[in-house]
């Protein structure tokens, strides 16, 4: 039998359900100790040299890789999606730029604005369709979104790009050479997936319950707003300028592990290894870096990673995703505050993924509390307290 009254710290149970199963899935898989990442059975590694964002998406949504026609209806499908109504453009136009609001702020509402521009927005048996638009449109509103914080217009999608090269133009303003529009596919590539996190657990919570789509996913990005998750990067790159320089950047670890302060861009729930994400990215990193003459960032990232590996690497704390994402978008020219809503338009892949494969064998989550309050206590009318 369950107990669900004792006194506080007296039953043990995993704080933060730490190892506790959700649902079995097909999408993908973490192997925390050996520092591998999966997609539906295939390595990170191959995944983000061959393949394409909307080709992972596919990956994710039907548990296969397309066939030439089934990779180009779904790119169709995406293009024909991308457009968002004035309204939503106008909501951003109105409060992205100028004001002391975080883009997750804007791209949560924005999405959940979307819903009611969208006639089947309520209806279960579109589930998938709602899944394939809104991953398409949550490109079209962040690269807005950036835009708007720079003061500049939003741009509207254009239909022949690739996903990552369009989100690149609406967001840069122009076309970009081939080595940006591959490192934009791969950023988006390395976020699309990642187990049980709590943004996609957030999201199939919501979805459990039968609520719509653009609930669901409105879930997963509140959740991936904070700083313990996709939060991170954005504050493992003002660390980096914080520190400013190479030279300072061993004392300034040093002085911040011997706080016991929290690095971000390191630690992980499942990987006590490296991450394997944060390896490719430092790859690109010194492509990129060099390229836009920011070695400097990179410098000071390999020198916090060397300390921390040396310090805290025996207690499985390596450098994840969010360590080396924020140098390569800097480096590309994406300002710091779009980092998280740039997570979020990968991540959106597998929350819709997940979303869909819930709905398949759906139950309803609803975990217990252990209660530690008082018990037997009695109603006191308020002139008696
Ligand atoms: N810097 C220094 N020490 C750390 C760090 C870190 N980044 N992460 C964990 N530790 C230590 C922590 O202090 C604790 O030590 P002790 O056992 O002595 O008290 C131990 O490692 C376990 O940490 P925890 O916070 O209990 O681990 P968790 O599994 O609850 O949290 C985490 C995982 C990712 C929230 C945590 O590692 C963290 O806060 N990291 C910094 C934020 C960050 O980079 N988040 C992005 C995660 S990757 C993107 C994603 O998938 O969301």
């Amino acid at each position: 039998m369950t107990i669900i009254v004792a006194k506080p710290g007296e039953v043990q149970f995993p704080k933060g359900m730490e190892g506790v199963i959700a649902r079995e899935t097909t999408k993908g898989y973490v192997d925390g100790q050996k520092g591998k990442l999966y997609y539906h059975g295939i390595p990170i590694e191959e995944i983000a040299e061959h393949s394409t964002y909307e080709e992972v998406f596919f990956l994710l949504m039907y548990d296969k890789l397309p066939t030439k026609d089934e990779l180009s209806i779904l790119e169709m499908r995406m293009r024909q999606y991308r457009e968002i109504p004035d309204a939503v453009y106008d909501f951003i136009k109105s409060r992205a730029g100028g004001y002391n609001v975080h883009p997750m702020s804007i791209l949560r509402t924005a999405v959940s604005m979307l819903a009611p521009f969208d006639d089947a927005s309520e209806e279960q048996a579109a589930a998938e369709r709602e899944a394939i638009k809104i991953t398409s449109r949550m490109a079209t509103i962040t690269a807005a979104i950036g835009r708007v914080r720079r003061g500049l217009e939003p741009i509207h999608p254009r239909y022949e790009l690739s996903h990552a090269a369009n989100f690149l133009y609406m967001y840069l303003g122009e076309d970009q050479d081939d080595f940006m529009n591959r490192l934009m596919d791969v950023l988006l590539i390395l976020h699309a997936d990642h187990g049980c996190n709590a943004s996609t657990f957030a999201t199939l919570v919501v979805i459990s319950t039968l609520a719509d789509m653009y609930s669901a996913i409105v879930g997963g990005i509140s959740a991936l707003k904070g700083p313990l998750h996709g939060g991170a990067n954005e504050r493992a790159m003002a660390m980096l300028d914080e520190i400013g320089s190479e030279k300072d950047a061993e004392p300034w670890i040093l002085n911040a592990i011997a706080k016991k302060k929290k690095i971000m861009g390191f630690g992980h729930r499942v990987y006590k290894a490296y991450d394997p994400r944060a390896r490719i990215l430092h790859s690109y990193a010194e492509e990129i870096t060099k390229r836009a003459g920011t070695e400097r960032w990179l410098n000071i990232a390999s020198t916090i990673e060397r300390v921390m590996i040396a310090k805290l690497g025996a207690k499985g704390i390596f450098p994840n995703v969010d360590f080396y994402s924020g140098t390569v978008m800097s480096s590309m020219g994406i300002e710091r505050r779009l980092f998280t809503p740039i997570f979020a338009t990968g991540r959106v892949a597998g929350w819709a993924a997940h979303a869909v494969e819930q709905l398949k064998d759906n139950r309803i989550y609803r975990p217990r509390f252990i209660y530690v309050g008082p018990v037997d206590a009695s109603y006191t009318p308020i002139d008696e307290r």
